[in-house]
């Protein structure tokens, strides 16, 4: 992103927990500032070593521990290191689904999308991580490891800690392991494209989708025009002009011509089933276009269909980047006013940037990016904190899946209450208070650095 410059004389690379706890122990009784460092992909600033931190690295750490098929069907436990797309293939050689997917999915790292509880384009049908991990291992700051692996689906013997590390940020300790539970995989998957003429169309379909689809439906994922023709204007995807290929629609009329807000829809259902569930969503389709509520659409006639468009939408935070500066705002927003907030900030930032907007319309979330040429601090100023105001205004939340990092840290006020704040600074010092000597840290516990990313 060019956002975060770090500078770091020391990367460590740990092999197994011991190492890692080992590091922290040491770093810990000399007051040396640490960062944990997954795959790098983090987008708030969480993994960079801004104050000049010891780099803690766990790419070393791959290893996958188990795979459960039979006992407690489908547990998967590994370390912290395992790239997210390593396990994803992993699982559908074994015929299971791994519950999280994300663009970034070829370098994040599963101990770096706990800590940051990243939600990913599945959520809308297996949830957040808090509830497919079963378990996990964490070393604190001062070299502790607490073993919570657990396997089990069921456990009520006292406070449930765990939690406390999914999307902590490596802020409590650094995650090492991790057992969760992934669903077995369907036979058949499709996906829709869809076209709408406007905002309001495109959260009637999804509520549409919801009611008649419901548990076919995996994803519901949402582009704007300007996001559209950003993603078919760049040329990253490897082909010229790959975008508005596989966007035309059966009587071959391009998507990316007409001023719409584009969506891409995922189904997965079961083959044996599959010929009632496919009636079902053709069904669905004639009726969404009939009613007016879409304009236009593709239904993935193969495989390589369906993945480039998944290219598109994935596509979308390289092309960014590859397009000049960009502001990223992650929001989770109310879905009626979501894209209000859009329109406002086009009228706001007038003609200096362009402002892009996508994001997982299924679950409130909104991808709020701001292009321009360079970054500059009189375009900044027109986007924040008027960003944050509209969205504490309207009781989102300034984060819904990217954490918050060294960008958002010092804003939590604009999502969460003053008492709730002190609470967990409270506990941070409680779980610090375990640190044999606490006199290297300063109100921020600095020992260990606030955030981690995937
Ligand atoms: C996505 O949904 O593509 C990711 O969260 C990254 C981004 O917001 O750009
Ligand atoms: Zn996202």
């Amino acid at each position: 992103m060019g956002k975060y410059r770090g500078s770091s004389k020391l990367l460590l690379q740990p092999k197994n927990t011991e190492e890692v706890s080992q590091i922290l122990k040491y770093c810990n009784s000399r007051c040396l500032a640490v960062v944990p460092q997954g795959g790098n992909t983090g987008l708030v600033g969480g993994s960079v070593p801004v104050f000049d931190e010891v780099i803690i690295n766990v790419g070393l750490m791959r290893n996958i521990l188990s795979f459960d098929k039979v006992i407690v069907s489908g547990v998967l436990v590994c370390e912290a290191g395992c790239i997210l797309e390593n396990l994803i293939s992993f699982l559908d050689d074994e015929g299971f689904i791994m519950p999280l997917d994300l663009g970034a999915k070829g370098s994040c790292q599963i101990g770096g999308n706990v800590s940051t509880n990243a939600g990913g384009l599945r959520l809308l049908r297996y949830g957040s991580l808090h509830g497919s991990v079963l378990g996990l291992e964490a070393v604190l700051a001062n070299g502790t490891v607490l073993d919570m692996l657990g396997t089990l689906r069921k456990d009520n013997t006292g406070y449930d800690l765990k939690h406390l590390f999914i999307g902590s940020e490596g802020s409590l300790g650094i995650v090492t392991k991790v057992s969760i539970l992934t669903p077995p995989k369907l036979s058949s998957v499709n996906i829709a494209f869809l076209a709408c003429e406007d905002y309001t169309s495109c959260q009637k379909l999804l509520l549409e989708a919801k009611k008649k689809l419901g548990g076919i439906l995996s994803a519901f994922e949402f582009l704007d025009s300007d996001a559209m023709s950003l993603v078919s204007s760049t040329t990253f995807l490897g082909t010229e002009n790959h975008g508005q290929e596989v966007i035309k629609d059966k009587h071959g009329q391009d998507f990316t011509s007409i001023d719409l807000r584009a969506l891409p829809l995922e189904f997965w259902y079961s083959y044996a089933s599959g010929s009632i569930f496919m009636e079902n969503l053709e069904a669905f389709l004639l009726h969404s276009v009939e009613s007016g509520l879409v304009a236009n659409g593709v239904l993935a006639q193969d495989i390589n269909q369906a993945s480039s468009f998944w290219h598109i939408r994935e596509g979308l935070p390289e092309a960014l980047m590859k397009a000049g500066a960009v502001y990223k705002y992650d929001l989770s927003l109310p879905l009626e006013k979501m894209y209000d907030l859009v329109e406002e900030m086009r009228v706001q930032i007038g003609p200096a940037a362009k402002v892009v907007a996508y994001g997982h319309l299924g679950d409130g979330n909104l991808h709020l990016n701001i292009s321009a040429p360079a970054y500059d601090d009189n375009i900044l100023a027109k986007i924040e904190p008027f960003v944050y105001e509209w969205t504490s205004k309207n009781r989102g939340s300034i984060s819904a899946e990217h954490g918050l990092g060294l960008m958002k840290a010092a804003k939590i006020h604009y999502s969460k209450s003053p008492e709730t704040v002190r609470l967990m600074i409270d506990f941070d010092y409680c779980v610090f208070e375990l640190l044999p000597d606490t006199s290297c840290l300063d109100d921020n516990h600095s020992i260990i650095c606030l955030c981690l990313s995937a």
